[in-house]
């Protein structure tokens, strides 16, 4: 087991209060300690323990390696044509999605594999050391159970979608399809998935339908997230409260009672401001929730309908620029917040006995990834071996320093 020292971290985020100032933990002149796995001591630059190795940060920002709590990276095809329509006035009802199915159904799973692969690098090249993946672009048995599987390549937060939408094979029996996906489709799928989400909202899957696939994916052993409140008030945040989901994801349409309800629960409000930006959408009430007390994540949302988003600080810069969040709360959401969505303690922090997910920024001051939209920040990604995924085309890092 190797250790390593890193020194002169000008600006530290531990997410630990107990380690330095505020819910982001800073310290400013210091070290800290890893192994392959863990964080081991963090300090003072000044009282750093030797290692055997030493990484010199030269006074510049480390952060946690960020939380992508919410992705559908297995897709194929891409449709920019559907973006061009909403800059232009188009509002977003979710059809684009059958056009997505239909791409990915046709796709080989070399094809979708190099795919997912390519939209990881780009995460992680950002900074993300943890990644969600779900499926949701095959709707049908061994279509999904394949998504499933490519999903697990590369990451151990599978999340099965199967209720993404209904697939034109079942347009005029709803019913059957909901019975498909409670049924058949998530025995096939369950055992592989860690995490069950369902689309409730206009166009997808009313409450009602929701709760039944819910009820049944949680009898299965699976933990529950919701796509809620995207397209307007319509319910998905209180079941998701009810259903105690692990997170309900979007929440651009937001009552009081919504807010309220969030608050007083465990389950946390993912916000994903790609999504809101490239449909034209109002953004998220991010402050609202906050201020009330209600936990929020923020994450990519990657998918090719609303949000072809592969970057953590975009999502940073326009929470801080476009939802009134404070730079540090945005990065806690980022980091903490999205581990926390996971049901996790293990990430999105750099306390002692943390996973060792660190990230080296290329700037002073980790507002940096607000303040220079667009620039590429991140110098290095420390990952523990097997960080990320344990097999596959996608290296999830040596233990080593991956220079980006
Ligand atoms: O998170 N809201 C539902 N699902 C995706 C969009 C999928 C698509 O349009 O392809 C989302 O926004
Ligand atoms: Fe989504």
């Amino acid at each position: 087991m190797t250790t390593r020292v890193i020194q002169n971290i000008g600006e530290l985020t531990t997410n630990d209060p107990t380690l330095g100032e505020g819910t982001t933990g800073r310290l400013v002149d210091a070290a800290m300690v890893i192994d392959d796995d863990v964080v081991l001591w963090v300090g003072a630059n000044a009282h750093a323990p030797a290692a055997d190795e030493r990484i010199d940060a030269q006074n510049c920002a480390v952060i946690p390696g960020f939380v992508d709590s919410h992705t559908h990276v297995v897709f194929a095809g891409e449709r920019s044509d559907e973006f061009e329509a909403r800059m232009n006035g188009v509002a977003y009802d979710g059809g684009g999605i059958g056009r997505t199915v239909e791409a990915t159904r046709a796709a080989s799973s070399e094809e979708l594999g190099r795919a997912t692969n390519q939209r990881l690098s780009e995460l992680r090249s950002g900074g993300v050391t943890t990644v969600e993946i779900k499926s949701g672009y095959a709707l049908d048995v061994i279509g999904e159970t394949r998504l499933i599987d490519i999903a697990n390549v590369f990451s151990d937060e599978v999340t099965f979608l199967g209720a993404h939408v209904v697939p034109p094979e079942y347009a005029h029996d709803r019913g059957a399809y909901v019975d498909l996906v409670r049924g058949p489709m998530l025995d096939a799928c369950a055992p592989k998935s860690k995490w069950a989400d369902v689309f409730c909202d206009r166009g997808a899957f009313d409450v009602d339908e929701s709760r039944a696939i819910l009820s049944s994916a949680r009898a299965a052993g699976l933990g529950l997230r919701v796509h809620g409140n995207q397209l307007g008030e319509t319910g998905g945040v209180a079941l998701a409260v009810e259903m105690d989901a692990a997170s309900v994801d979007h929440c651009t349409h937001l009552s009081d009672e919504d807010i309220d309800r969030l608050a007083a629960s465990a389950t946390v409000a993912t916000i994903l401001p790609g999504a809101d930006f490239s449909t034209r959408a109002p953004y998220s009430s991010a402050r609202r929730l906050r201020d009330r007390g209600a936990v929020v994540a923020l994450a990519t949302d990657c998918n090719p309908g609303t949000s072809y988003v592969t970057s953590m600080a975009f999502v940073i810069a326009i929470a801080v620029r476009d939802m009134q969040m404070g730079f540090d709360d945005a990065l806690w959401s980022a980091t903490r917040g999205g581990a926390i969505a996971l049901r996790r303690d293990d990430i999105g922090h750099l306390g002692v006995g943390a996973r060792a997910d660190v990230v080296i920024l290329d700037a002073p001051r980790a507002v940096h990834l607000a303040y220079r939209p667009g620039a590429s920040i991140v110098r290095h990604v420390i990952v523990p071996p097997g960080g990320w995924a344990p097999t596959g085309f996608f290296s999830r890092g040596d233990g080593r320093i991956s220079d980006v």
